[in-house]
């Protein structure tokens, strides 16, 4: 099982940027926490983190047919980018957003997501546990081995 893991715009300022909202772990940290638990799980993992909403499309595309499932932070773009929607609807592959902060109980503009639809399901509000959720979703669903 070949799973992608998408950062978008400022995940990588994690630990330095508003630590009462996103805690206090680093980017690398989260990174690490990640493949270690890829491991466990067997999964063969890939981190992406990119601060540009085109990087993001490319990279979405480029895991057709080499990726069994997407783990997607789109940051800022969940609320906004129609592009990013389309690119996940484009490359059938089962994905889920993740949040590290509750979006539902933030600003009001941050309570619409565009990408979610495109997405099996939205985990929001669990720190950097949220990716691990996901990872462990995809490993007992059973739906990436299909
Ligand atoms: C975020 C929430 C977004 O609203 C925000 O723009 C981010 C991070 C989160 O992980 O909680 O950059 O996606």
């Amino acid at each position: 099982m070949k799973i992608l893991v998408i950062n978008g715009p400022n995940i990588n300022m994690l630990g330095i940027r508003e630590t009462n909202i996103y805690g206090s772990l680093s980017y690398p940290k989260l990174i690490e926490m990640i493949e270690e638990e890829s491991k466990k799980l067997k999964i063969q993992v890939e981190c992406f983190q990119n601060n540009i909403e085109g990087e993001i499309i490319n990279k979405i595309q480029s895991a057709y047919t080499e990726y069994n499932g997407i783990i997607i932070n789109p940051a800022a773009y969940t609320h906004y980018s129609i592009a990013i929607l389309d690119a996940i609807k484009s490359v059938s592959i089962p994905t889920i957003e993740v949040h590290l902060s509750n979006i539902n109980s933030r600003e009001k503009f941050r309570h619409q997501s565009i990408t979610a639809s495109a997405c099996i399901g939205q985990i929001s509000g669990f720190g950097p546990y949220g990716y691990l959720m996901a990872l462990d979703y995809f490993k007992k669903s059973g739906i990436c081995n299909e």
